[in-house]
């Protein structure tokens, strides 16, 4: 068949646009990085993110500068990292609830946690305490569920807004210990917490990150956790398992993402920078000592983030629907 000049044309470009991509990967990045984390800042997510982001920064050689863009359980955040430049300069820190249970809770989502974004790569896990003030009524976790049992809707719970995992687990735990609690959502587990330690709220869950340092300071008490395991530094905190629900268990789930489209080197370059950093001893045991779970290599990697994402927004529509967990 004849070449046209217009098929010459398409080939050069199409070339040259190869060469241009492998060009931007190879002396990628030239600029600072940003990374939106889709709550207030001091919570669980933006201290981990942080963690992260500057052991990463320091391998590609380039500040990752973390954004918070707050409101409605994550959700705006992740709608803004969905619409951003698929250019390896915006990625967005996700969750199990804008990432995996918003499809679920939100009838008008501005994104799609799957079509919209590439995993980079997946953050080690963070389990939950179940915190009250530290002048609290309650001193164990049957005390709490006893008085919910006899007073249904008077017990309230903080979370960072919904659909975050402070309000999924609280619903969680709600429903499978057969109590009705109601929800007063923050714009991050910051602000939550400081109205538990203000005894504005009764109570809520919170990621062991953030939580350790508070419990420590005497401001919070921890009166169970969430993991199956108990979290070493948290060693006389019962689980709720073991106490109140029989085989409950939770943690949140995290990953890097970026934009859809964004060039598979780019996204190699980031994973690369990441498995270093949690491949250095020392910074896998300073995220370990506030309580947070590594995974196993091999669940770091972008392909595996995609799969567990895929599962999780499948999993979540299940757990939403039995525990009729709704809107605020
Ligand atoms: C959540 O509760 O989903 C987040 O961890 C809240 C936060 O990080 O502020």
């Amino acid at each position: 068949m004849m070449e046209t000049t217009m098929t010459k044309k398409l080939g050069a470009t199409l070339a040259l646009l190869a060469l241009s991509t492998a060009a931007l990967a190879q002396n990628y990045p030239t600029r600072p990085i940003t990374w939106i984390v889709p709550f207030a800042a001091g919570g669980p997510t933006d201290a981990l993110a942080r963690n992260i982001a500057d052991r990463v920064g320091r391998d590609l050689g380039q500040p990752v500068l973390i954004e918070n863009q707050a409101g409605a359980g994550g959700t705006i955040g992740a709608g803004k990292a969905a619409k951003a430049a698929p250019d390896g300069y915006t990625f967005l820190v996700g969750h199990m609830g804008y990432m995996a249970a918003a499809p679920s809770l939100y009838k008008k989502l501005s994104y799609d946690p799957v079509k919209d974004f590439e995993g980079v790569f997946r953050f080690p896990d963070t389990p939950l305490v179940l915190l009250v003030g530290a002048n609290s009524k309650f001193k164990t976790v049957q005390d709490l569920v006893a008085f919910a049992s006899a007073n249904p809707g008077k017990l309230n719970f903080g979370n960072a807004g919904v659909g975050s995992t402070s309000h999924l687990v609280a619903a969680m735990f709600a429903q499978q210990a057969r109590i009705k609690v109601t929800p007063v959502s923050y714009k991050g587990a910051g602000p939550a917490l400081t109205d538990v330690m203000g005894g504005q709220v009764d109570g809520m869950f919170d990621q062991t990150n953030t939580a350790l340092p508070q419990v420590k300071g005497g401001k919070v008490i921890a009166i169970a956790q969430t993991a199956k395991q108990h979290v070493p530094q948290f060693p006389n905190v019962p689980t709720v398992a073991e106490t109140v629900v029989p085989n409950f268990e939770a943690s949140t789930w995290y990953g890097l993402y970026a934009p859809k489209g964004t060039p598979k080197d780019v996204i190699a370059r980031n994973y690369a920078a990441f498995a270093k950093a949690i491949a250095d001893t020392e910074f896998a045991k300073k995220l370990a000592d506030q309580g947070i779970q590594l995974l196993p290599d091999a669940a770091y990697k972008p392909a595996a983030l995609n799969q567990h994402t895929a599962a999780e927004v499948a999993k979540w529509k299940t757990v939403i629907t039995a525990a009729d967990i709704k809107l605020d």
